[in-house]
């Protein structure tokens, strides 16, 4: 059978890094709570006129350098992101011009938290069904676009930056020892709408908006949904919390990645973490995390890997995958 198997990635963040002690200086908040209350430390701003693509664009240069490839070798493109330099056309598009790629297919995928899970688990789809050999799926953002600079719940937390993958065919046994993809889980429920939300969009405002969060109803839906659907995803590969060697997870609140690291019974070594200097990158937190870790050479081929995310929607899933 086909398999998804990452053969290179890449990240890119901006140059400003902003610490926990700017807001303090704004802002009725201090790096103590910050740092207590989230893991974060620090986040990478986007300067001024440097857009989503942008990023996008550095990440995936990144990535087909690590895999060995150029522009010409990818078929298509599918960018994770919620803050698209313009309503249209996608970033995926411009990324693909960026690169200087002519054919195939660009695109984006808007599942907010959860959309580099979303995109990855459908790029794996249209591999396995034969509609590409190679994608590259990013995951870019700029949050710092959409934040309410007045409201000390929710600035804090952002960051900007992007992630990159490429994602390539390979023939493999069928089993759960094969390299690559080996079974995602995806969930919405729209219901939750106003637990976390942009207030501001083309068909209502007209504006885009800022984001609003009711961030303590979120944290209860993260902790209870992210273990349960990476034990679903394992379940479809057959695998369980024992086999697992890495988990990569969105970097939202570091005491959300511990609870779930608990839950699935993996000490803190196993778990990749960025938060402290990203911040959350939203779609862009995974591919950062798989990227920075790569780069620092700490998963071995054949390691088993779990993603989690879950963000606006609300909307959750996993990505199990071999290294
Ligand atoms: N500095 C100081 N105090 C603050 C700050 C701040 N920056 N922000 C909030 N507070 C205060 C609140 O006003 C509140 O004060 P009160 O008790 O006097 O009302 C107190 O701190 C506690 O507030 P909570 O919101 O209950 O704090 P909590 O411990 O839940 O932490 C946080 C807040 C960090 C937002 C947490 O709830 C969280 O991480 N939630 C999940 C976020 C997430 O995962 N989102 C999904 C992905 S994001 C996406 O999809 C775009």
């Amino acid at each position: 059978m086909r398999r998804s198997v990452i053969r290179g990635s890449g990240h890119y963040l901006p140059e400003r890094i902003v610490e926990n002690s700017w807001f303090e200086e704004r802002l009725d908040t201090s790096d103590e709570w910050i740092r207590s209350r989230t893991g974060i430390e620090r986040r990478h701003f986007a300067a001024e006129g440097q857009t989503t693509s942008d990023l996008g664009i550095r990440a995936a240069r990144a990535a087909l350098d690590d895999a060995g490839l150029v522009a010409d070798d990818i078929d298509g493109i599918v960018v994770a992101t919620s803050t698209p330099d313009l309503t249209f056309p996608s970033v995926g598009t411009m990324v693909q011009a960026g690169l200087g790629i002519k054919r195939g297919f660009a695109y984006d995928v808007q599942a907010v938290c959860a959309g580099f899970v979303f995109a990855l688990a459908n790029a794996d789809a249209m591999i396995r069904a034969g509609m590409a050999e190679r994608i590259l799926v990013i995951g870019a953002e700029t949050f710092s676009r959409i934040m309410d600079w007045t409201d000390r719940s929710t600035c804090v937390l952002f960051g900007d930056g992007a992630g990159a993958v490429v994602l390539e065919a390979q023939d493999a046994a069928g089993t759960s020892n094969d390299r690559g993809i080996l079974a995602a889980d995806l969930n919405s429920d729209g219901t939750h709408r106003d637990l976390l939300y942009v207030d501001g969009g083309v068909s209502s405002t007209g504006t885009a908006g800022q984001l609003r969060m009711q961030g303590n109803l979120v944290f209860r839906h993260a902790v209870e949904k992210l273990s349960k659907t990476a034990a679903t995803s394992l379940g479809k590969a057959g695998l369980t919390d024992k086999d697992v060697d890495w988990l990569v997870p969105h970097q939202a609140n570091l005491r959300i990645i511990t609870s779930t690291a608990q839950k699935m019974g993996l000490p803190m070594e196993k778990v990749v973490l960025t938060v402290a200097d990203h911040g959350n990158t939203s779609a862009a937190s995974i591919p950062l995390a798989l990227s920075v870790a790569n780069q620092q050479g700490r998963f071995k081929q054949g390691d088993l890997l779990v993603t989690e995310a879950i963000g606006g929607g609300l909307s959750w899933g996993s990505v199990i995958l071999r290294w």
